[in-house]
């Protein structure tokens, strides 16, 4: 039987401990990543932080803040909005792929495990590298295309505007794409639920005019067809969109189109 052991440096290790706990009854303990490129040969490390709840906000990005400017002002993560429409501050959370903002701490029972977004580089600590998934998404032209500049206003129809909701409020968190099993095994090549769901925006605008060019780009076996209908993207988005369904549409227009997978 093939025998498999993970690399040295993917083995998590039991960190530090911060935060004396109180008296106080609203406490909750934080299990938190962490990894510090610039410590040379030093494995990834679960560190644990007792937080106040009196003294804290309700969502776990509030926690995190406490904990960075309380406990330990290494702690890093990425935020920006804090309520849910910057994308910046996605990881995972209690197991699932979310936003640190708009996740409340007190729907979580006992300890609070948070992690950076699964089966990406890690940057440092709760921050997962997106070159290569920004490199995807500027791969599929995300704007208007159109041989013409108008001379006016473009104007869509009520109809053909309707065709956008569900699509435009993207925020490009990429929770989708790091909870998808086939961007896990071929994301090098594959474009995942958020970039699909983003190409598929601009196969849905009635003032695009690229649409059989934009069909032809996602024509070989990887970019759209490695999706296997599995869904977890759909479940796990925190904006309640349904990439999975842009994905068969995609495929829909594909057939409708003409338009065959090369290779
Ligand atoms: S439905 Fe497709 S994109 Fe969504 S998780 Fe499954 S394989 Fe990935
Ligand atoms: S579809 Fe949802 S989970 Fe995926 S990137 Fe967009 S907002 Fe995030
Ligand atoms: S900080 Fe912007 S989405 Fe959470």
């Amino acid at each position: 039987m093939v025998q498999l052991s993970l690399p040295k440096n993917s083995k998590i290790g039991v960190g530090k401990t911060w935060g004396t706990p109180k008296k106080s009854k609203r406490q909750k303990v934080f299990k938190i990543y962490r990894w510090n490129p610039d410590v040379k040969d030093q494995p990834p490390q679960l560190d644990t932080y007792t937080v106040d709840l009196d003294t804290c906000g309700p969502m776990v990005l509030d926690a995190l803040i406490k904990i960075k400017s309380d406990l330990d002002a290494t702690l890093t993560f990425r935020r920006s909005c804090r309520e849910g429409i910057c994308g910046s501050c996605a990881m995972n959370i209690d197991g699932i792929n979310t936003l640190a903002c708009t996740a409340p701490i007190e729907d979580i029972k006992g300890e609070v495990k948070v992690y950076p977004l699964p089966h990406m580089s890690v940057i440092k600590d709760l921050v997962p590298d997106l070159t290569h998934i920004f490199h995807q998404y500027k791969s599929i032209k995300p704007w208007l295309q159109a041989k013409k500049g108008p001379k006016k206003e473009r104007r869509q129809s009520v109809e053909d505007r309707a065709k956008l909701d569900g699509l435009w409020e993207c925020i490009l968190c990429f929770c989708c794409s790091t909870a998808c099993p086939s961007y896990w095994w071929n994301g090098d090549k594959y474009l995942g639920p958020a970039i699909l769901l983003q190409a598929y925006r601009w196969l849905a605008d009635s003032r695009d005019e690229a649409t059989k060019k934009r069909l032809e780009d996602l024509a070989d076996p990887f970019k759209l067809y490695r999706c296997h209908t599995i869904l977890n993207c759909t479940k796990t988005c925190p904006k309640g969109l349904n990439p999975a369904k842009a994905i068969a549409e995609t495929k829909k227009l594909m057939v409708a189109n003409g338009v065959m997978a090369e290779g």
